[in-house]
């Protein structure tokens, strides 16, 4: 199994006037391919400042990473925006889908990039990701015409359209209701055992459950990492009562 992810003594300061803050404090870790990883911890415990740095949207201050093999050190920031847009899929919390633009054409944006497609082979390459999450009867939509948990369905059919080598979450339950939360567990449980390789940002255990390993940070240190044997979010779904947000 090849390592998808590598970070050795990550750090990461913000100079706030004349403070230090000091969010990462040397971690290290390696993520392999096929895993599924939550990144667990309360509020500032530095979740965010790491999956941001692992999504090549923040730079550490020190220490290395390397993304399939590649270092992000000493890339341009063009060089990093590329390396993101081949190998990452990030999902936010707030869905962050353009409005007034259909599904099908948020799904396409990251597809833009790659000049070696046609319009035909992207539209196509999007429709397939929609109908991975479930999405095929709503590609015209507007994510206004969408409830929650479609439009972040949406954002999961866009983070997989490049086929990256890893999808990155952040809190991306974080506004569902639970039977919702429970659902879009179960899509990236199935995605997981596809092969698609998955870290996973949540300050709620519950979430963590769905996990095969759970990397507990505080204060900007991992205080425990664990494999655990994930609970079965389909399973978790039974006797839920329907609502109509799927
Ligand atoms: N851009 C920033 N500027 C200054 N401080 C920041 C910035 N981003 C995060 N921090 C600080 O870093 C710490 C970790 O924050 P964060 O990574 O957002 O934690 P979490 O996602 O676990 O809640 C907090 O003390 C936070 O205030
Ligand atoms: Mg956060």
């Amino acid at each position: 199994m090849g390592e998808i992810i590598k970070i050795k003594e990550l750090r990461r300061t913000f100079q706030m006037g004349n403070e230090e803050i000091h969010a990462l404090k040397g971690i290290s870790f390696g993520i392999s391919e096929g895993e599924f990883v939550s990144i667990m911890g309360s509020s500032g415990g530095g979740k965010s400042t790491l999956l941001n740095i692992l999504g090549c949207l923040d730079r550490p201050t020190s220490g290395e990473y390397y993304i399939d093999g590649i270092s992000i050190s000493k890339r341009t920031r063009a060089e990093l925006a590329t390396l993101r847009n081949r190998k990452i899929g990030f999902i936010f919390q707030s869905y962050n889908l353009l409005a007034r633009t259909t599904a099908l054409e948020n799904v396409e944006l990251p597809l833009l990039y790659n000049n070696t497609l046609s319009s035909k082979e992207r539209k196509e390459r999007a429709m397939h990701a929609l109908s991975q999450v479930g999405l095929q009867d709503r590609m015209e939509h507007m994510p206004n015409q969408l409830s929650g948990g479609q439009q972040q369905r949406v954002a999961i059919a866009r983070a997989l359209v490049n086929d990256p080598v890893i999808l990155l979450a952040d809190e991306a339950t974080g506004n569902l209701d639970t039977r919702t939360s429970y659902e879009i567990m179960s899509l990236f449980q199935k995605l997981n055992l596809k092969g698609k390789t998955i870290a996973f940002v949540t300050h709620e255990p519950d979430i963590a459950t769905f996990t095969n390993r759970i990397i507990q940070l505080r204060d900007g240190h991992i205080i425990k990492d664990t494999e655990v044997e994930p609970k079965l979010a389909s399973e978790m779904l039974v006797g839920l009562p329907q609502n109509e947000d799927y």
